[in-house]
């Protein structure tokens, strides 16, 4: 067995309320003038007017800054352009609120902060110093990629127009604020993306194939938490207990793909490149295809995943075990309203040899339960189209 790092290090406030906290967490953390990261459509939400009023005005003249030009799947723009405001205003820490796409061109933007006249492409395949990061704090308002508490950063970049992460201890959050009422106003729809996005992550991270007992532990609770809250938050998006499950969950979720993902993330990440879908939704079309695809090749593999989903096939034969287990998560997905196909959201059939092209070149399915080949991942893809 190879050595490892096990590494859990993100302080974490969780709780209705703790953006309150945020005022004194800045002064503790240095941050006198931080720059805000999001998008515009989270800038029009309650829960962005929650952060404005908690920053306030400091008697000096307001001493904060925004950028709210963040793109769904983020694109290079959005983590130069907040640099360049970061250096003009003088910030000394980022504040990135939002969903995955705003967390991750936040913690990117530090980078271009420091190394201004680097292209971002840069820090993926050359020695840079990665140190000396300005301080991040982290506040998720949807519950599913767990950005918060990753180390890496989903960027589509210019030059190959494809998702590349970066990824780098430096890139942690210093403080990640999880406080639910920020995500009661999070629609169904997306709801139930980005929280298939964190099932996805407990399950794809609990299966590959990597040493990581931690991490497979806070993968099946994960899933226990999710399967438990996110119809709750789906019906009653009010539900701030449920919410607050959700937001730790994700948080879980990502905190166990540390181990690493697979092929469901592959298959995903081009068709939010390709064809402009959310990742979590992409993630939700291609998860039980996977499953079954992996399940057919290695019985019993998703049979604790079903005891965690509630299951109770202790008893069962591998076959019958992981067949309950993927139905389940079929009948699940569907009753949150993700059963549809690729074709119903714009994918062309003649755009899946490409899909599956890019799929193959993206690394998250060297890590799947089964090794997949390219022609594995076209098939996938027609039986999710
Ligand atoms: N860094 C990582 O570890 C990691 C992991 C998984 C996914 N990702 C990346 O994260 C991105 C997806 O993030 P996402 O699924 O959170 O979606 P998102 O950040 O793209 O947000 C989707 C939409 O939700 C809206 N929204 C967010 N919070 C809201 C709220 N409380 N109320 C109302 N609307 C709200 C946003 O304005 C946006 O329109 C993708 O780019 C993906 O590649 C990163
Ligand atoms: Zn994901």
């Amino acid at each position: 067995m190879s050595p490892k790092t096990f590494s859990f290090p993100t302080k974490t406030r969780f709780g209705a309320g703790t953006l309150a906290e945020l005022p004194d967490s800045l002064a503790s953390l240095g941050i006198r003038r931080p720059l805000v990261v999001t998008d515009s459509g989270l800038a029009k939400t309650d829960a962005f007017r929650r952060l404005t009023t908690t920053l306030g005005d400091s008697g000096r003249g307001r001493e904060w800054f925004v950028f709210d030009g963040v793109h769904p799947n983020p694109i290079e723009d959005d983590v130069r352009i907040p640099a360049a405001l970061f250096r003009e205003h003088g910030c000394d820490g980022v504040i990135a609120i939002g969903g995955g796409s705003p967390l991750d061109a936040g913690k990117a933007a530090r980078l271009l902060a420091k190394h201004p006249t680097f292209p971002l492409a840069k820090f993926y395949d050359q020695p840079v110093d990665w140190s000396g990061l300005a301080p991040l704090i982290a506040i998720p308002t949807t519950a599913g990629t767990g950005s918060e508490v990753g180390r890496s950063s989903v960027i589509t970049l210019d030059a190959t127009r494809r998702k590349a992460v970066l990824f780098h201890p430096e890139l942690l959050a210093k403080l990640v604020i999880l406080d639910p009422e920020l995500t009661t106003g999070l629609p169904p729809k997306l709801t139930a993306a980005t929280g298939a996005d964190a099932l996805t992550h407990c399950i794809e991270s609990f299966t590959c194939p990597d040493f990581h007992p931690m991490c497979d532990g806070i993968a099946l609770e994960g899933i226990r938490l999710v399967v438990e809250a996110l119809p709750r938050a789906f019906r009653d998006g009010s539900d701030l207990d449920a919410r607050g499950r959700m937001l730790v969950a994700a948080a879980m979720g990502a905190v166990a793909f540390q181990k690493d993902l697979g092929a469901v993330h592959s298959l995903a990440h081009p068709l939010s490149t390709l064809c402009g879908m959310h990742h979590g939704l992409a993630n939700a079309l291609c998860l039980d295809a996977v499953m079954n695809f992996n399940a057919r090749r290695k019985p019993g593999l998703y049979r604790r995943v079903g005891i965690a989903c509630g299951l109770d096939i202790v008893r069962c034969t591998n076959g019958e075990a992981d067949c309950q287990t993927v139905g389940f998560v079929s009948q699940f997905l569907a009753d949150l309203g993700l059963n549809s196909k690729l074709r119903e959201h714009g994918v062309r059939s003649d755009q899946l040899d490409e899909l599956a092209s890019l799929a193959w070149e993206d690394p998250c399915h060297r890590t799947n339960a089964i090794p997949v080949t390219q022609a594995d991942l076209r098939d996938l893809y027609q039986e999710c189209w």
